[in-house]
C-alpha cells in the first residue's frame, strides 16, 4: 500500500488568539491565580539549607508574585553530593519527558499567570513561550538515545525565555540520562519552580533533577567543581567567558560548555524590498517582548535611496505601538525586566539623544520597569560596542556598491546570531547568505521566534559554542565525551 506519513512528534497545542471563546477559556484558566503567590526554594535530593526568603520583583508594577529562598554553599555541597544520572529505561525516560509535556500544557493557566508577573510576559509571548518549552520535551524525548550520560550537568539560564530555554536545556540534559543541577535566572525562579515540579511529578527523580536558585554566586559554584560533567548555559557572552575561566580553573581538563549567548544582530534592506513587509518585519524584530530576545534585531541598513521613506514609515508604525498591562490583548510593548535594566537601556537612549542621534522615541508609562521603544542614528555597526537589551533599534545606511563592505562590518562585530535580509533579488540572497556569518539568516520576514524542530536556533563567534538548539546535533552534546562522535 502507499507509505503513510507519520509526524515524529506531535506540535505543542496553538491558541487563537483572535477567537473569543478561547480568549475565555484562558481568562477564566488564569483567574485562579490572578493574585496568587507563589514560593520558590532550592529542591534537593537532601536536605535544604536555604538563604533568607526575597521578594520576587513584578516588572509591570503590580504586586509581587512571592517569594525566592536562593540555594546556600551547604545547598550546592548537598546537590552535588546526591545528584545521581537518570539510570531508568530509555522507553521510561522518553514517556516521563512526554507525560511531563502533557501536564505543563494542562496547567497553561497557571503558567501564564506566573509568566505575566514574574516576566511581564505579555499574553501572546506566554503561548509562544509554553508551545517552546513542550515542543522542546516532546523534540528531545523522541531524540534520547541509550548512549552514556556525561553525568552531572548544570544547566543556566537566563530570564527572557525562563520556561522555554530552561525546559530546553533542563530536560535535553535528562533526556541524555544525566543528573541535572538547573539554575534559573534570579528573576525569575518561579517559572523554574514549577517547571521542576512537574517534572518530578511526571516522575524525574529528585537525584536526577534539583533545583537551585540563586544569582551568579549559585552559579559560580556550581560551574567552579570537579564533580561537574558538563554545563549548558544561556545568558550574556560576559557571563559565558567567566563561566569558562571558572570551569578551566576548577573542572576535569576539556568538561564540555555548551553557550549561547548574546547578539548584535543585524537587517539589511536594500532598495527593492517591499517597503511594507519591512516595516512589519523591522517593528515586530526590533520591538517585540520589549527587544528582549536575542534574536532582536539591534542594527538595521537601509539603502539610501529609500531611507527617508522607509524610516518615515517605520516611525509611523511605531507610533502605533501601545505600552502597557501585559495581559492586555492591546499591548503591543510590555516592561522590560528590572529596574536595573531600565537604567542601562535609559542611560544609552539619553547618550544619543544628546548627540542628536536620537530619530524616534515613545513615552513610557508610569509604573513599573518601561522603556519606551526609540530608534537612533548610527554611522556603522562598529559605533555599537555593546548588545543593549531592549526596545533599541540602531538604524544606519548605504549606498548600494557598498553591501559587500556593510557585510564586511556585520562580520567584524564577531557575534554572530541572526541575521534579516529583505530584497527581492534572487542573486542577492544567495550572495548575502554564503557571505554573513550568523547562526540563523531570515529573508523577507522577520528575525525572531525560530520553531524548535524546524528552525534549529542558536550563534557562531561570540554569540555560542554551537550546536544548536532545537536541532538534531544538540541532544549528543549532553553525551559522555567519548561517545559524542558515534551519536552525532
Ligand atoms: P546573564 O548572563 O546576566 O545571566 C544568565 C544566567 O547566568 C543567570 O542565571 C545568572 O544568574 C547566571 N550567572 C551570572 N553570573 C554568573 C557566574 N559568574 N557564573 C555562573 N552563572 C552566572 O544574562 P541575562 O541577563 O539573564 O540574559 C540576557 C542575555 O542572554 C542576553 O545577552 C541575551 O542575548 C542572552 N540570550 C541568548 C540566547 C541564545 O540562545 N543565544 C537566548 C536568550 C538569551
Ligand atoms: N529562539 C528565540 C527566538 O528566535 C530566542 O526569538
Amino acid at each position: 500500500g502507499p507509505e503513510v506519513f507519520q509526524p515524529q512528534r506531535a506540535n505543542a497545542r496553538g491558541f487563537d488568539l483572535a477567537h473569543t471563546p478561547t480568549l475565555a477559556a484562558i481568562e477564566e484558566a488564569r483567574a485562579p491565580f490572578a493574585d496568587a503567590t507563589w514560593e520558590a526554594a532550592p529542591l534537593l535530593a537532601g536536605e535544604a539549607a536555604p538563604e533568607a526568603a526575597q521578594t520576587v520583583a513584578n516588572p509591570t508594577g503590580g504586586t509581587s508574585p512571592g517569594t525566592v529562598c536562593p540555594a546556600s554553599k551547604a545547598d550546592v555541597a548537598t546537590a552535588l553530593d546526591n545528584a545521581a544520572p537518570w539510570d531508568a529505561p530509555l522507553d521510561a525516560r522518553r514517556a516521563t519527558l512526554l507525560r511531563a509535556a502533557d501536564m505543563f500544557e494542562d496547567r497553561y493557566g497557571e503558567i501564564f499567570a506566573i509568566l505575566a508577573r514574574e516576566a511581564g510576559k505579555q499574553l501572546p509571548d506566554c503561548v509562544a513561550e509554553l508551545r517552546e518549552a513542550v515542543d522542546f520535551l516532546r523534540y528531545y524525548a523522541g531524540q534520547a538515545t541509550n548512549e552514556p550520560p556525561a553525568g552531572i550537568f548544570t544547566c543556566i539560564s537566563p530570564w527572557n525565555f525562563p520556561l522555554a530555554i530552561f525546559c530546553g536545556q533542563v530536560t535535553a540534559a535528562l533526556a541524555a540520562g544525566n543528573a541535572v543541577l538547573a539554575k534559573p535566572a534570579e528573576q525569575t525562579p518561579l517559572i523554574a519552580q514549577l517547571a521542576v515540579k512537574v517534572l518530578h511529578e511526571a516522575g524525574v527523580p529528585r537525584s536526577a533533577l534539583q533545583l537551585l536558585p540563586g544569582g551568579g554566586e549559585v552559579g559560580a559554584a556550581l560551574t567552579g567543581d570537579a564533580r561537574v560533567n558538563g554545563v549548558a548555559f544561556t545568558g550574556s557572552t560576559a557571563t559565558a567567558l567567566r563561566i569558562r575561566a571558572n570551569m578551566a580553573e576548577h573542572c576535569a581538563p576539556g568538561t564540555p560548555l555548551i553557550a549561547e549567548t548574546g547578539g548584535l544582530n543585524a537587517m539589511i534592506v536594500d532598495s527593492t524590498a517591499l517597503p511594507e513587509q519591512a516595516v512589519q518585519a523591522i517593528v515586530e524584530s526590533a520591538f517585540q517582548s520589549a527587544g528582549q530576545r536575542c534574536s532582536a534585531v539591534r542594527c538595521l541598513y537601509v539603502q539610501e535611496d529609500i531611507a527617508e521613506d522607509l524610516i518615515t514609515m517605520l516611525k509611523g508604525a511605531m507610533q502605533a505601538l501601545r505600552m502597557g498591562d501585559p495581559w492586555h490583548l492591546s499591548t503591543d510593548v510590555g516592561p522590560v525586566i528590572d529596574a536595573a535594566a531600565r537604567q542601562t537601556i535609559v542611560e544609552h537612549i539619553e547618550a544619543a539623544r544628546a548627540e542628536g542621534r536620537l530619530i524616534a522615541e515613545l513615552k513610557a508609562p508610569e509604573g513599573g520597569t518601561f522603556v519606551g521603544p526609540a530608534i537612533l542614528r548610527v554611522n556603522s555597526i562598529a559605533d555599537m560596542k555593546r548588545e543593549i537589551f531592549g526596545p533599541v533599534l540602531h538604524v544606519a545606511t548605504f549606498k548600494s556598491h557598498e553591501l559587500d563592505a556593510v557585510i564586511d562590518a556585520i562580520n567584524a562585530t564577531g557575534y554572530g546570531l541572526t541575521f534579516g535580509l529583505h530584497t527581492r533579488i534572487d542573486d542577492r540572497v544567495q550572495h548575502v547568505s554564503e557571505r554573513i556569518e550568523a547562526g540563523n539568516i531570515y529573508v523577507n520576514r522577520n528575525q525572531i521566534g525560530a520553531i524548535v524542530g524546524s528552525q534549529p536556533f542558536g550563534g557562531e563567534g561570540l554569540s555560542g559554542t554551537g550546536p544548536k538548539a532545537g536541532g538534531p546535533n544538540y541532544l549528543p552534546r549532553f553525551a559522555a565525551p567519548d561517545h559524542q562522535e558515534a551519536s552525532g
